[in-house]
């Protein structure tokens, strides 16, 4: 199996797979295809001799798992340049009835805006498994790390 049909199968095991009101997030959805990710899949894709020599084949679980922080890490870091651009396309806390949501999910919202906290800040994971090693403590939204 490689490394795209593991975050593929996870994907589908999610609410942005399937969801009451048929909305689907897609993998460009939240990787705009310019992004180092894409390319990274291509290029593995692709075979190339000289990029699996510089990344190492991620082409078995096993090597995307031991790789997987690091690709995290990146995304996440992505995300919170953006102010998670791609999360935004399709959520807004604008457009976000927080009487309808649950209380807990509103008041952390209602902190976010105040504080100015992003998207990922906390919904890490929502479409993948955490990578293994991966400690929330490190990594609190108010950027304490
Ligand atoms: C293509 C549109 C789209 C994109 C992009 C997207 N989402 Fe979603 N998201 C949805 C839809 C649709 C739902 C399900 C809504 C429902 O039926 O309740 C959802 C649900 C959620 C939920 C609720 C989870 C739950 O268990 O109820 C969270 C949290 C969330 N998204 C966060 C994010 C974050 C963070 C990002 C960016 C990394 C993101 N979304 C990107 C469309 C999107
Ligand atoms: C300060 C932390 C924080 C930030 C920043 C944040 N959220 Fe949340 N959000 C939560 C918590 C906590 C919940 C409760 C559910 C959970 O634990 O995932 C939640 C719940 C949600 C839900 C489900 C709402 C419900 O009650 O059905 C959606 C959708 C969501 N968040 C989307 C977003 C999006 C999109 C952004 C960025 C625009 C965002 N959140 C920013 C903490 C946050
Ligand atoms: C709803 C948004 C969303 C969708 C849809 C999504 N991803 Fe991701 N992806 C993320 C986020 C956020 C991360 C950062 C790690 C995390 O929080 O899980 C990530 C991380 C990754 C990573 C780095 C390794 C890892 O697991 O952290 C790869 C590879 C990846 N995604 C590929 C894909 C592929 C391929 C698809 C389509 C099958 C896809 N993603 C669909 C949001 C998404």
């Amino acid at each position: 199996m490689s490394m795209e049909q593991a975050v593929y199968q996870e994907l589908q095991e999610t609410i942005h797979f399937s969801n009451r009101t048929g909305v689907r997030a897609t993998c460009p959805d939240c990787h705009v295809p310019k992004e180092w990710i894409h390319k990274v899949i291509r290029k593995i894709k692709a075979s190339n001799e000289l990029y699996h020599k510089m990344l190492g084949t991620i082409d078995t679980v096993e090597k995307f798992e031991e790789k997987r922080l690091e690709l995290a890490k990146n995304v996440w870091r992505t995300m919170k340049e953006t102010d998670s651009r791609e999360c935004r396309n399709c959520h807004n806390f604008d457009s976000m009835d927080f009487d309808r949501q649950e209380e807990r999910s509103a008041s952390r919202h209602d902190e976010a805006i105040e504080a100015g906290y992003t998207c990922i800040d906390c919904h890490k994971g929502i479409a993948h498994s955490l990578p293994e090693g991966y400690d929330p403590a490190e990594d609190l939204p108010d950027g304490e790390e």
